[in-house]
């Protein structure tokens, strides 16, 4: 199976094909939204607090992402992955960003990068596209920002950054950028960027018109108890708990000694040497 093109999204976006696009971070998350037909497959910065345990993405270095990015390529055919660019990767300069974002293909084997930013960072996707290397944009609430912003705040609440949401995002398409991720802005600016753009945009917290969605695995499986105080996460599941319950059981089970029973256990071949039956 090969995987499929970065190109198949503008042609989705072209024929009103809506389409989703999940966060995983290693291999057995990976395998799952693949084999459940997810098309896109984000190896996001957001492992830094669903995996690593920082309150932040800006900790997130190139070898975090790369070590993440390795099993989820192996564990996928058809997916197309794309890598986040981690803080720093991409902001001090050019030729830095051009190198760190040639390992995220090369040693990681991601499809695409991601990386954060409006008009500023155009010529800089022009120099990445033009070097043979696909990139997805993020407007809006961009995380690595967070400290600049005060917080995770809605952006584009005024027509003014409105307005800018739709030149930046514009600069970016202009710049060969193949979709655009739009997160936590109102979901009437999503709508009028959309409208704008022939390649697609990505929502998270962006309301119902972006062409596409993306999810972190761990909220939309509810792993953590804090998901459901995201509002824009859907909890499709409430895996954390079916997982505390599971382990609660198998401790149970150890302490009762009703596990491990005969179905799990071996027996001594028939042909064993008498000796050995003695011991
Ligand atoms: O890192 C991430 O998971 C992201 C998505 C939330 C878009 O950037």
């Amino acid at each position: 199976m090969s995987r499929l093109s970065i190109h198949k999204l503008k042609e989705w976006k072209a024929r009103g094909e809506r389409f989703a696009m999940i966060t995983a971070y290693d291999y057995p998350s990976a395998r799952l939204v693949e084999q459940a037909g997810v098309p896109v497959i984000l190896v996001g910065d957001s492992l830094g607090s669903v995996i690593l345990g920082y309150e932040s993405t800006v900790p997130v270095t190139m070898e975090d992402i790369l070590h993440h990015l390795k099993p989820v390529v192996r564990a996928t055919e058809r997916a197309i992955v794309v890598a986040d660019m981690p803080f720093m990767s991409y902001q001090a300069n050019v030729d830095d960003a051009v190198r760190n974002a040639g390992r995220m293909l090369q040693e990681g084997g991601a499809t695409a990068v991601k990386l954060e930013g409006g008009a500023h960072v155009a010529p800089l996707v022009q120099r990445l596209v033009e070097s043979g290397i696909p990139v997805m944009g993020h407007l809006g609430l961009t995380p690595q920002s967070v400290n600049q912003f005060g917080g995770h705040k809605v952006q584009g609440k005024t027509p003014a950054a409105v307005a800018k949401l739709v030149s930046d995002a514009k600069a970016l398409e202009d710049a060969g950028a193949f979709a655009v991720v739009l997160e936590t802005i109102p979901a009437a600016a999503a709508q009028l960027v959309t409208d704008r753009l022939a390649i697609p945009t990505i929502g998270i917290g962006a309301g119902p018109h972006c062409d596409g969605q993306v999810q972190v695995f761990h909220d939309m499986l509810g792993l953590f108890d804090d998901c459901r105080k995201k509002k824009h996460a859907k909890e499709y599941a409430r895996l954390g708990e079916t997982i505390r319950d599971a382990v609660r059981t198998y401790i149970a089970e150890v302490q009762d000694a009703s596990f491990p029973t005969q179905e799990h256990s071996f027996e001594m071949p028939e042909c064993a040497p008498p000796e050995l039956s003695r011991v």
